[in-house]
C-alpha cells in the first residue's frame, strides 16, 4: 500500500482550513436544497466536514475517501460523545471512553455520519444510487486520469455532480486570491503541487468540465473567486 499523503495533515486539517473552507461546504448545502438533491455522497470527503454541513441542512450524506488518516480524524470529528465518556473526560478519568463498553455498530449513534474508506474511482454503489456526488477540492490533486476517472465514476453512481474547485481569474479582481491558493497548494507537497499546476493549465474546473463534456446547469463563485462551484450533468445529446 502506498504512503498516506493525509496521514501527518490530518489531525490539523480541520483547524487550520476551515476558516476558509467552510463557506465552499455552505455554498454546496445552499445549492443541494435549492436543486431538490436530497441523497448525496461526498466522494472524497476528507474529514467529512462538508457532509456534517449537508446533515446539518437536513439532507443524506454518505462520506468516503481513500485516506485512512483523513477518514481518522472524520470518525472523531463526527463523534458524539456518550454519557460514559463524558463523564471520564470531566473526572479526569482515561481519555477516550475507557470504562465505557464497546459500542456495536446497530447502536451507532444517529448522528455518526456514515464513512467508508473507497478510492472514488471504484465507488461501492450500484448505479444511480444518489441524487448527486460531490467532488470538493480533489480533482485538482490527482493526476488527470485519475480525475477524469474519478469524474466518470460519480456520474455512474448519480445523475449529476456537484464540483467544488480551482477556476482560473475571470477577472482582475480574482488575480489576488487566484495567486494565493499556490501558497497552500506547494506546502502541501511537490507530487500534490504538479497536479495542482496541470490541472490549472488544463482549465481549472471550467476545464474539466468542458472536456468531459457536461452540461453546467449552475455556477457559484468560490473562495474570493480562485474558485467555482459547478452543479453539472451529462450533456444528454452527447453519443
Ligand atoms: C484537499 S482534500 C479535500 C477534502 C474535502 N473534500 C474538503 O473539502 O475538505 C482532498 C481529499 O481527496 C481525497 N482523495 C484523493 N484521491 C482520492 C481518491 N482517488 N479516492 C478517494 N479520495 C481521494 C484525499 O484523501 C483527501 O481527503
Amino acid at each position: 500500500m502506498t504512503a498516506d499523503p493525509y496521514a501527518r495533515i490530518a489531525e490539523w486539517y480541520d483547524l487550520l482550513l476551515n476558516p476558509a473552507l467552510d463557506g465552499v461546504r455552505r455554498t454546496v448545502a445552499h445549492v443541494c436544497r435549492a436543486e431538490g438533491l436530497l441523497r448525496v455522497l461526498d466522494a472524497c470527503c476528507g474529514t467529512g466536514r462538508q457532509c456534517a454541513v449537508l446533515r446539518g441542512a437536513g439532507l443524506a450524506c454518505v462520506g468516503a475517501d481513500l485516506s485512512p488518516a483523513m477518514l481518522g480524524a472524520a470518525r472523531a470529528a463526527t463523534r458524539v460523545a456518550r454519557p460514559c465518556e463524558r463523564a471520564a473526560s470531566s473526572g479526569g478519568g482515561p481519555r477516550g471512553g475507557g470504562g465505557c463498553p464497546p459500542v456495536e455498530p446497530s447502536h451507532a449513534s444517529p448522528h455518526r455520519l456514515p464513512l467508508l474508506r473507497a478510492d472514488a474511482r471504484a465507488l461501492p454503489f450500484a448505479d444511480g444510487s444518489f441524487d448527486a456526488v460531490v467532488l470538493s477540492l480533489a480533482l485538482h490533486e490527482m493526476p488527470e486520469a485519475t480525475g477524469n476517472a474519478a469524474l466518470a465514476e460519480a456520474l455512474r453512481v448519480a445523475p449529476r455532480v456537484l464540483l467544488a474547485d480551482y477556476r482560473l481569474a475571470e477577472r482582475n479582481l480574482d488575480l489576488p486570491a487566484v495567486l494565493f491558493v499556490h501558497l497552500p497548494e506547494r506546502l502541501a507537497g511537490a507530487e500534490h503541487y504538479r497536479n495542482f499546476r496541470g490541472f490549472m493549465a488544463r482549465g481549472g474546473v471550467e476545464g474539466l468540465a468542458h472536456r468531459a463534456g457536461l452540461t453546467v446547469i449552475r455556477r457559484e463563485r468560490l473562495l474570493g473567486g480562485a474558485g467555482a462551484l459547478l452543479l453539472a450533468e451529462r450533456n444528454s445529446r452527447a453519443g
